[in-house]
């Protein structure tokens, strides 16, 4: 077919084709490689719109709908989806697929979600997305682990705080008696002490309250080889959480699961205590 008998649409469907295959990587110009991403790229709203501004037609949506649509929430051998991928990666392909239907509480052959795979990778803008478009923030896996307990895992800061903006769940244990905040500790047991792990546990300690680590009135063995992480610990897990922490754990709960710093807003409080509950201060 002679190029010049093609629609201006597909004139420039081509170039970016062209462009995402031919281009570096890290060149502007690439929009991420691969036709059918170029497609879903086309087929958002907004694209099209900057199409409209070029004066290009876009093209129509039922053309590109039938090779994608169906195939949305296609399984591979693992039982994961598109989106269980997209995840971990890129934000644009996320809201793409969730545009054409993707389910966003798929579950993977571990019953994870996507959203625990964006939480274990720290793709903060992926978890963001994920939860704007209805993905449920204490989704339990076959382990009853929820997104937040992957993210205190790694010790992903960014990650931790969008969840818990969302209202996820603190005090959850997993089947192996686990809580978001004892995996967390078990990475800093392991001696890598990031300022940003620090941080994380800091808001982890700051959205529960108070917290208990021993069992039997003693350490788990692996904490008690770390001696100043292990006092510093004690002293924790030994003092009464007070009213003051327990009350904002009790004040974010009755908030129910939603974006808490729009209800908080809501609240008849002072500027400085709305900034307590939402954990800032
Ligand atoms: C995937 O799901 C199917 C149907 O629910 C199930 O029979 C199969 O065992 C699952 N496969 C994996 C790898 O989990
Ligand atoms: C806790 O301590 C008591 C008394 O020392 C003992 O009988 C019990 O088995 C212990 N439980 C666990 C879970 O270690």
């Amino acid at each position: 077919m002679p190029l010049a008998s093609l629609a201006p649409w597909a004139h420039c469907w081509l170039m970016f084709s062209w462009l995402a295959v031919n281009t570096p990587r890290s060149h502007p110009l690439n929009l991420g490689g691969g036709n059918s991403f170029v497609c879903c790229w086309w087929s958002f709203p907004q694209r099209q719109q900057e199409l409209g501004y070029l004066g290009v037609r876009p093209p129509p949506r039922s053309f590109l709908l039938p090779p994608l649509h169906p195939q949305v929430n296609a399984l591979d051998g693992y039982n994961r989806t598109a989106l269980h991928y997209a995840a971990e990666k890129d934000e644009t392909c996320v809201e793409i697929l969730l545009e054409y239907g993707a389910n966003p509480n798929a579950l993977d052959g571990n019953k994870d979600t996507p959203l625990h795979w964006a939480a274990f990778k720290n793709n903060a803008e992926c978890v963001r997305a994920l939860l704007e478009n209805g993905a449920l923030v204490n989704a339990r896996d076959y382990n009853n682990d929820t997104p937040l307990s992957w993210a205190a895992m790694k010790g992903n800061l960014e990650s931790v705080s969008i969840l818990l903006d969302f209202g996820a769940e603190v005090r959850v244990v997993n089947l192996k008696g686990q809580t978001p905040i004892s995996r967390l500790v078990a990475l800093l047991v392991r001696g890598l002490g990031t300022e940003r792990e620090d941080s994380c546990f800091d808001l982890l300690h700051r959205a529960i309250g108070h917290f208990e680590l021993r069992k039997n009135g003693s350490m788990p063995w692996e904490v008690t080889r770390d001696q100043q992480l292990c006092e510093k610990l004690t002293l924790l897990c030994s003092a009464p959480g007070t009213l003051q922490t327990l009350s904002r754990y009790a004040v974010r709960r009755s908030l129910g699961v939603r974006f808490l710093p729009e209800a908080v807003k809501q609240l008849p409080l002072p500027t400085s205590l709305k900034e307590y509950v939402l954990l800032l201060s």
